[in-house]
């Protein structure tokens, strides 16, 4: 019989203590495809135990690394590839299997990646991928399938980003670390996950500077070496808690936080009334302190380090109770506004036209069941939750259980009270972890 998990939270919860950061998704997606790139050893520490570390460990095992994972650790070596095809379930799980193009690409000259999968939040095109990889003297191939590449050797170029896109700077920097020649990647992503890709690269052996600035300037190098690699504190995940701290009236220090990574929604959440300092004692941390009813805000999501779109739903929800109105423009992707029909049944009011959303913050939401469209609407939706009056339910968290570990085991931690439950036909129960 069908199996549904979901999220009780009754709401009205301060959170209150201390958290800790977990490992950075996005970073970890990144390093895991690039642990191929060299027959040896990596130990990946530090990694977040969610549903999509877990689809990756499964497509480096079906490629033909050997793998153990526990506790956050993941082992893998790649002394030798038996495929270089990403299997359609695998690549349908995650938006970053297509990360094995660039990793495949650089380790065999050639890669065939379905389409992939993730959040339902836009076009998410891949043309500044293709660039990327052509402009590294590849050949690209896209059909219905999905994409191949294949190179007979591959040589360092200059590619220039149309947009600085996250998973185009990180695919060609897969693909340039042991290319032949010098590589410079002008427009890049600057997150704070392309970074840490960088200093994994570097760890293995590799010459990659720059980045973090609009350009990364790679020097190939014929081969890369083993290493082991803690990954960044997850800067989404932190601003999760974060806003959730705000959103209750709550006073939260979450430990291993990256206070530089935060700049821009520590901003906002400054300017809404909500106190926001570290520790004082050098520790990297974040202390929330809020009371009363958050003040409107406007802004706009933007590429590091600008707004990140990633918090911009989770503070939407925030924002749905604040004193005034709030305009959002969401600037990368156009189909990210609709987890505000949900809240809406919870009592938001909201007017959305082409990108920009207008919120009237109302006194209160009210709890009642709600569904997740995507990971962070999911974030969203919980927030909301926790803010609201009475039992809110949240449905098809298979989505959040992507991006957050037991997301309910932290809040709950900090005072909130989340159930997570299954319901197997008309029945209830309470799941296991
Ligand atoms: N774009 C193009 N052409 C391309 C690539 C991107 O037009 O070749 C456009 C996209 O359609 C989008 C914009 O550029 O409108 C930004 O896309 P980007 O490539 O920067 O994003 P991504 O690599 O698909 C990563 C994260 C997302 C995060 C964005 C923006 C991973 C696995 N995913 O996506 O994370 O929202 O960067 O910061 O790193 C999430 O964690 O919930 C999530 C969706």
């Amino acid at each position: 019989m069908q199996k549904e998990a979901f999220l009780r939270i009754h709401g009205g919860f301060r959170l209150e203590g201390e958290v800790f950061a977990g490992g950075g998704k996005n970073a970890a997606l990144a390093i895991l495809s690039a642990a191929i790139l060299t027959e040896e050893l990596c130990v990946i520490e530090n990694l977040p135990m969610i549903d999509d570390i877990f689809a990756m460990r499964d497509i480096l095992q079906v490629l033909g690394a050997k793998v153990e994972f526990s506790k956050n650790v993941m082992r893998i070596e790649a002394r030798t590839l038996r495929a270089h095809a990403v299997p359609d379930a695998l690549a349908h799980k995650l938006r970053a299997s297509y990360y094995f193009l660039g990793a495949l690409l650089g380790r065999t000259q050639e890669g065939i990646v379905p389409f992939p999968g993730g959040c339902a939040i836009g076009s998410r095109l891949m043309d500044q991928h293709i660039k990327g990889f052509e402009a590294l003297g590849a050949h690209v191939y896209e059909d219905s399938e999905g994409i191949s590449v294949k190179a007979s050797s591959l040589r360092g170029s200059v590619v220039y980003l149309d947009i600085p896109s996250v998973g185009a700077t990180i695919n060609t920097m897969l693909a340039a670390v042991l290319a032949a020649g010098s590589t410079e990647i002008v427009n890049a992503g600057k997150e704070p996950h392309i970074v840490d890709l960088a200093n994994f690269l570097n760890a293995m052996g590799a010459s990659v500077r720059g980045a973090g600035t609009d350009t990364i300037r790679i020097k190939g190098v014929p081969k890369l070496h083993g290493c082991s690699y803690a990954v960044i504190p997850d800067q989404i995940e932190t601003g999760t808690l974060m806003i959730a701290a705000a959103a209750t009236g709550g006073d939260v220090l979450i430990r291993g936080a990256l206070p530089t990574h935060m700049e821009a929604l520590t901003a906002k959440l400054l300017e809404i009334g909500v106190r926001v300092d570290d520790t004082g004692t050098g520790e990297d941390s974040i202390r929330i302190r809020s009371e009363g009813r958050p003040r409107r805000v406007n802004f706009k999501t933007q590429p590091y380090p600008g707004f990140p779109t990633d918090l911009q739903q989770p503070m939407t929800a925030l924002l749905s109770v604040a004193d005034g109105v709030s305009v959002i423009q969401e600037t990368i992707f156009e189909s990210r506004f609709r987890h505000l029909e949900e809240l809406r049944r919870m009592g938001g009011k909201f007017t959305v036209k082409d990108r920009i959303a207008v919120i009237e913050g109302v006194e209160h939401l009210t709890g009642c069941p709600v569904t997740a469209t995507d990971l962070r609407a999911g974030a969203a939706l919980v927030i909301a939750g926790l803010m609201a009056q009475g039992v809110t339910e949240v449905h098809d968290i298979h989505y959040i259980d992507r991006g957050y570990e037991f997301i309910e085991r932290k809040l709950n931690a900090l005072g909130a009270k989340i159930e997570r439950l299954e319901r197997i036909g008309p029945l209830e129960i309470a799941a296991g972890d």
